[in-house]
């Protein structure tokens, strides 16, 4: 019979096995690779001392291929509870050492557990990715440990927050997991994602693409827009997460977290006075508009690289987070396309699943034209911003900066999709469509008649603009609220959000709406 100490002993060295992993040498490699291991990884990501480790000692199951001879404590994942700046979370950590941080049915299972308890306590997920994919000897049990996960993933959405880090190879059906989840992190140079791999690309389209081309950070952060943060390296992403998580709740109960604010709430601030130049073709930097408006000009951009035309992220309000979606006139006039449509909808519904206030600033000249557009789902995708914005219940504010045209304007959250607060600068213009392009549809007679085309034109589209590039006909309305000077735009927006704190309104009742996918 083993003595007390033996058995303490025992103990002791199972503990250290398991932090070992798939051995030193494989830790060399990952770190060779500019990669941290999975507890490194959870170490710098959480509270020190805070990580409370479930099923160190779980291995897996498996007796194909002499698997049997090869069980490593902990299966390849680290999973369990800690918190960051005080604030609960969960955490699963995939282990490249430990068969290439491929997934069996143990480790599955591991994941299953924390992503329960994280519902039950009402606390986000924090996945952090780096793996071969299934685990090839297990078979079909590691493809059914997959799905388990993806459903959990589908059922946890809109209940807690769900954050997924790629800090290796993410491919296969594997990347179905992040790509449900709240925000996709990717490291620069070491993490990628993508459904099949440069080879099988090769033999099925011919084209020759590396690992990085096809599905890298930059990559999907840009072009595809799968990853919402691209990230320098692993540290960027855990500060990046630990950001992202002081804006929003814990879960969908939860109102937003309100922090100490230091920024006068009446602050006046002049330099919005003359942010919106007076050419009304002349483009200027929404993201300043932001930064002279919110406590201390903080903003934390989500999306940053991909979809410039439409701004989304966080900034605070007298201590209090919103949630803010901006047309940006820098970037193709701010029109709205199929991609910043999309990247809109889907923040929107982020914001209103988690109670998170939504401030929209708008100068929109429209929906981009032309067949590209038309013929990929123009209708469809800019639908889907219209449907998010038309069903969130939380706090919805607009503010006119400039161009409100056409279907554009309804979508931006206006009055009539249950727009709480819309305020207008002196300088909107709230019309069909710009005036010169109305004065060239409505006047085309008296224009092509007159002795000189062109200048008829030009008188023509002064007196449109005259009559209709304003926002009063809005306010004669009432679609509009208040036209304000943009100086005071900070304080009226505090004020608002403070009256609106007790805000509760409903949709009717059904399953689920059908957001036009
Ligand atoms: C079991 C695996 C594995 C896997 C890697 N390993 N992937 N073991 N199942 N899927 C093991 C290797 O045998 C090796 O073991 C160790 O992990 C490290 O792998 P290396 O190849 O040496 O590393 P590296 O050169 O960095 O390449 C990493 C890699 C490559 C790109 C991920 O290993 C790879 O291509 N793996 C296969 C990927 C794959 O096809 N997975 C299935 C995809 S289908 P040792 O003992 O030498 O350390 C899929 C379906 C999911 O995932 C479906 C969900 C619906």
């Amino acid at each position: 019979m083993k003595t007390r100490k033996e058995r303490v002993d025992e103990l002791k060295l199972k503990v250290e096995e398991a932090q070992l992993g798939g051995g030193l040498k494989r830790i060399e490699s990952q770190h060779a690779k500019k990669k941290l291991t999975a507890r490194e990884r959870i170490d710098l990501l959480l509270d020190p001392n805070s990580f409370e480790e479930m099923g160190m000692l779980v291995t897996h199951r498996s007796h194909n291929f002499g698997l049997e001879k090869q069980r490593y404590l902990g299966d390849g994942v680290v999973t369990g509870h800690g918190t960051i700046n005080g604030r609960q979370v969960f955490v699963f950590s995939q282990d490249f050492t430990v068969f290439g941080g491929s997934l069996s049915e143990a480790y599955a299972e591991k994941i299953i557990k924390v992503m329960d308890l994280a519902m039950k306590v009402g606390a986000p997920i924090i996945g952090l990715n780096d793996s071969g994919g299934a685990r090839i000897q297990e078979g079909v049990v590691s493809l059914g440990g997959y799905a388990d996960i993806f459903l959990k993933n589908t059922l946890a959405s809109g209940v807690v927050p769900q954050i997924s880090a790629i800090l290796g190879p993410c491919a296969g059906g594997a990347v179905y997991s992040p790509a449900i989840t709240d925000f996709v992190f990717m490291t620069k140079g070491t993490s990628y994602m993508f459904v099949t791999g440069p080879e099988v690309v090769k033999t099925v389209t011919h084209e020759n693409v590396t690992k990085s081309e096809l599905g890298g950070a930059q990559t999907h952060g840009t072009k595809s827009g799968v990853s919402h943060f691209t990230c320098e390296n692993e540290i960027d992403a855990f500060q990046r997460i630990k950001r992202l998580l002081s804006f929003i709740p814990q879960n969908n109960m939860e109102n937003t977290p309100k922090l100490k604010n230091s920024d006068a709430i009446d602050r006046a601030d002049i330099l919005l006075d003359t942010i919106v130049p007076e050419n009304p073709n002349k483009p200027y930097d929404m993201k300043d508009v932001i930064k002279h408006i919110v406590d201390e000009g903080d903003f934390f951009e989500v999306h940053e690289d991909f979809a410039g035309n439409m701004i989304v992220g966080f900034s605070r309000l007298d201590g209090r987070s919103v949630g803010i979606i901006a047309n940006q006139p820098n970037h193709l006039a701010g029109v709205l396309d199929i991609d910043s449509s999309v990247k809109g909808a889907r923040f929107v519904r982020f914001c209103d699943a988690f109670n998170i206030p939504l401030l929209v600033l708008e100068d929109v000249p429209g929906f981009l034209p032309g067949t590209d557009q038309e013929w990929r789902g123009i209708i469809r995708h800019g639908a889907k911003l219209l449907y998010a914005f038309a069903e969130a219940t939380v706090p919805k504010i607009t503010v006119i900066t400039r161009k409100a045209y056409g279907g554009a304007y309804d979508v931006m959250n206006s009055k009539h999709i249950r727009g709480d607060i819309n305020i207008a600068w002196p300088s909107a213009e709230i019309a069909v469509m710009g005036a010169k392009g109305a004065t060239e549809i409505i006047f085309r007679k008296e224009i092509e008649n007159a002795e000189n085309p062109e200048a008829a034109l030009e008188k023509l589209t002064n007196e449109f603009a005259e009559r209709f590039a304003n926002p009063y006909s809005a306010a004669e309305r009432g679609y509009v609220d208040e036209i304000i000077e943009p100086r005071f735009t900070r304080e009226k927006l505090i004020k608002a959000y403070k009256m609106l704190e007790n805000k509760v309104d409903t949709n009717p009742r059904k399953k689920h709406g059908n957001i036009p996918l």
